[in-house]
């Protein structure tokens, strides 16, 4: 007999499992993709319905300052993906594996994506590189840790690709070779494949040819999903990348509000009646008035007693 639901399982939403993700290609849903840094935005959108988070290594630049990805290590980005992690209850949240943390030696890279798992509560990991990383998906992928791909652009082999950002796969050879990447991915057991910076013919081929999904972010709409930067689509940065849309501007709804709050400390309208705790009159006067700490204040100077280590 069925049992009824309990309220825990009633409240509790199920998690998205990467056979979820092959259903939406199946069907020909389109999958939606943010990235999320902490623990308010994984709660945001997640409720708001979003099937994937990825904590990208983009973190190191949107939200540590760093001028590259490269510089993201391990331990940080165990730390937002375990805020991430909880905050996030129905979507599969994707852990971005950072520079150096994988490809190295198959045991290193097993050993550190099955950190982001088991310390850091993802569902997956993903890596950058498509023939060159194969073998190291591959290990992953067999010790059950699913792995979301990554080609075209990717941001960790900057240095290599020239140093600048550039659309990946224009002419021929490279054409043949992104189309290389996204078999051996593939092949190689991976769930699904970011395709970054890619001509949209060239991503659409690439997507009719796989079986599993694509996600792509500046790659046109022929992907089987679109990705973006929650900083981007939010509009908190000073600067829009030409694939990116800005669904809302936060960067300058936060600065109208921190100039109110300025403005408002300054006049005094803040903080107001509502905004205040009183106490009895009678009990202050007992507590306060009766007792011989009240002194008043010595000197026209009051404040802090430089005299003094604080
Ligand atoms: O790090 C990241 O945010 C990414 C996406 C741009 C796909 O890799």
């Amino acid at each position: 007999m069925k049992q009824p639901a309990t309220d825990t399982a009633r409240q509790t939403p199920r998690r998205i499992t990467i056979a979820d993700v092959a259903r939406m290609r199946a069907e020909g849903r389109r999958i939606a993709m943010l990235t999320a840094y902490d623990f308010p935005t994984a709660q945001i959108v997640d409720e708001a319905g979003i099937p994937l988070i990825l904590v990208g290594d983009s973190l190191g630049e949107v939200l540590l300052g760093y001028d590259s990805t490269v510089r993201v290590s391990m331990s940080e980005m165990l730390h937002h993906v375990k805020a991430v992690t909880r905050g996030a209850r129905r979507a599969l949240v994707t852990a971005d594996m950072p520079f150096m943390s994988y490809g190295l030696t198959p045991e290193e890279s097993v050993r550190n994506a099955g950190a982001f798992l088991a310390e850091g509560g993802a569902q997956a990991v993903k890596i950058e590189g498509g023939v060159r990383s194969a073998r190291t998906i591959e290990a992953i992928v067999r010790s059950g840790i699913p792995v979301m791909g990554h080609i075209g652009w990717t941001p960790q082999a900057k240095h290599g690709l020239g140093g600048k950002v550039r659309i990946q796969g224009k002419t021929r050879d490279q054409a043949r070779a992104l189309l290389a990447d996204a078999l051996a991915v593939q092949q190689a057991g991976a769930f699904s494949i970011v395709l970054e910076l890619v001509p949209e013919q060239l991503a659409t081929a690439i997507t009719e040819r796989l079986r599993i999904p694509t996600v792509g972010i500046g790659a046109g709409p022929g992907c089987s999903g679109q990705v973006l930067v929650i900083n981007d689509l939010l509009g908190l940065g000073d600067f829009t990348p030409r694939h990116a849309r800005r669904y809302a501007e936060l960067r300058e709804t936060m600065q109208a509000a921190v100039r109110a709050f300025v403005s408002d400390v300054e006049s005094g309208a803040f903080p107001g009646p509502s905004e205040t705790v009183r106490m009895e009159d009678a009990v202050l006067e007992d507590a306060i008035g009766r007792s011989p700490l009240d002194q008043p204040a010595a000197g026209a100077v009051a404040g802090v007693p430089l005299d003094r280590d604080l």
